[in-house]
């Protein structure tokens, strides 16, 4: 099966479990119901819970136990969304090709839409009784991580900043997440240190070359394929690796980030489907 089926099969089995984790539409409160399955299902491509799955396999198991986790780390990621979208931050209108969740709804219903999400992660993953996966997850997401990286991405908005906060900004905004969906599911499989060390690593450099890609799809890309407005980040001035280091030297970067990310994985296991997805990753147009 080439890697396109594969992942695309993974998400639509994904996706049939997501879909059983909410309310129906018409559930009280029925416009929160809404705004959840509206922001769920516009699109995606659901990598970090694809990444979690392919952790778990990796590291040897074959049952449905990481779902609930996979399930929990696209609702964060889908809650960071939101926010991300409203006026205080990127103040951007569309979405997954779809008007952002604000504009669809309003402010406050966004606002307590990505809560909801956010409650509604830890519930699921409070049910797989593992204080350690909860415990990562906060962390990756907090003041540490996630939140952390988006609060110094704010700051500096029409600033200039060095090499070194730049990547500070996308290690904590999106590598974090993308690292931590991986070591889920390496966690819950009770793989071996060797294989939480070497995903780990995979995770923080395939994570940080996923924000310089995403940074230079938003001058390079087209808002149909990505789904999003491209040149939010110019408007914004924003603190993105092309206004650094130029289109190129970026592509560069990216590129070495893939290279060390696949040399990370341990030889001795079979790793096509991560190698495979390093290459998507450096590749996407969305
Ligand atoms: C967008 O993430 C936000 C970043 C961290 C760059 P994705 O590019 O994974 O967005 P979706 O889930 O496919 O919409
Ligand atoms: C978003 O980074 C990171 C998080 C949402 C945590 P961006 O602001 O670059 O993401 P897009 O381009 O809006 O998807
Ligand atoms: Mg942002
Ligand atoms: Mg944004
Ligand atoms: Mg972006």
């Amino acid at each position: 099966m080439d890697f396109k089926t594969a992942f695309e099969k993974e998400k639509r089995r994904f996706e049939d479990c997501l879909e059983k984790c909410f309310p129906p539409e018409n559930a009280k409160p029925e416009v929160l119901n809404k705004a959840i399955r509206y922001s769920m299902f516009s699109g995606g491509k659901r990598l970090r819970p694809i990444l979690a799955i392919w952790a778990y396999k990796w590291a040897g198991k074959t049952d449905d136990d990481i779902i609930p986790v996979a399930c929990a780390l696209e609702m964060i990621h889908t809650y960071s969304l939101i926010h991300d979208d409203l006026p205080a931050m990127d103040n951007d209108d569309l979405r997954r090709g779809k008007p952002t969740c604000h504009k669809a709804f309003n402010e406050g219903i966004a606002i307590l839409t990505g809560d909801a999400l956010h409650a509604l992660a830890f519930e699921l993953l409070a049910k797989t009784r593992k204080i350690e996966i909860v415990d990562e997850v906060a962390k990756a997401i907090g003041i540490n991580g996630l939140v952390g990286g988006q609060v110094v991405d704010l700051e500096v908005e029409g600033k200039e900043v060095n090499a070194e906060m730049l990547e500070y900004i996308h290690r904590n905004k999106t590598a974090s997440l993308i690292c931590v969906s991986l070591r889920c599911g390496v966690i819950l499989a009770e793989g071996t240190p060797k294989e939480l060390t070497a995903i780990t690593n995979y995770g923080n450099k395939m994570g940080l070359a996923f924000q310089i890609v995403d940074d230079i799809l938003d001058i390079k890309g087209s808002t149909k394929e990505l789904g999003k407005t491209v040149g939010s980040d110019l408007h914004q001035d924003k603190a993105t690796y092309p206004k650094l280091f130029g289109i190129e030297k970026s592509e560069e970067i990216a590129r070495r980030l893939i290279d060390e990310a696949k040399a990370s994985l341990l030889t001795d296991k079979e790793n096509k489907l991560f190698y495979e997805l390093a290459d998507f990753v450096i590749n996407r147009v969305y």
